[in-house]
């Protein structure tokens, strides 16, 4: 599976500070999927274009099956992922958001601030996940099953 990560984070592509939850999604997936997964790395900051112009970069010339994206998702003013993200899907998938804020909230009372989204684009599955390494971890793992299904019907592996 090539997977295509990109951390959206104002101060950290400025350098500011190191950005940590973009290598916990490779961690993560790595858990997961083993030595079958190999990825590719962005960071831009918080700017719809910028992120929109990522994805599409990861889906339509690196082809990549899994895109996934750290941070952004809140409410603060600069919060733009899941517009930048919507902007480029063909089909959402409303219910991956709903499911980790759902179970995440059980958790962690502030999950409810997240509003990322997921869908496709090409044979590209998109996700986003919230900007905390912690979160990065406790979504993926609530989506694993979700993520490795999707993955095989957009590749025409599953004849659903
Ligand atoms: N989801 C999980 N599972 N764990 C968390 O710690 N943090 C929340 C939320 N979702 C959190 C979580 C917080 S504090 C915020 S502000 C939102 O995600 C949005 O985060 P983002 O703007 O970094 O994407």
């Amino acid at each position: 599976m090539k997977i295509g990560r990109l951390t959206i984070s104002d101060r950290a592509s400025a350098g500011i500070y190191a950005d940590r939850s973009g290598p916990e999604i490779e961690n993560v997936l790595r858990e997961f999927l083993g030595g079958a997964a190999t990825f590719e790395s962005a960071m831009v900051p918080d700017e719809v274009d910028l992120i929109s112009a990522a994805l599409k970069k990861f889906a339509d010339e690196l082809n990549c099956d899994l895109i996934v994206t750290t941070g952004g998702t809140g409410i603060s003013a600069r919060d733009v992922t899941p517009e930048a993200t919507k902007a480029v899907l063909e089909k959402e998938l409303p219910g991956f958001g709903e499911i980790m804020r759902v179970q995440s909230f059980a958790k962690v009372r502030t999950a409810i601030l997240s509003r990322a989204t997921a869908g496709t684009r090409g044979n590209s599955l998109i996700l986003n996940l919230p900007g905390k390494p912690s979160a990065v971890r406790e979504c993926l793992e609530i989506l694993a099953p979700a993520i490795r299904e999707g993955v095989a019907h957009l590749r025409g592996d599953d004849p659903h």
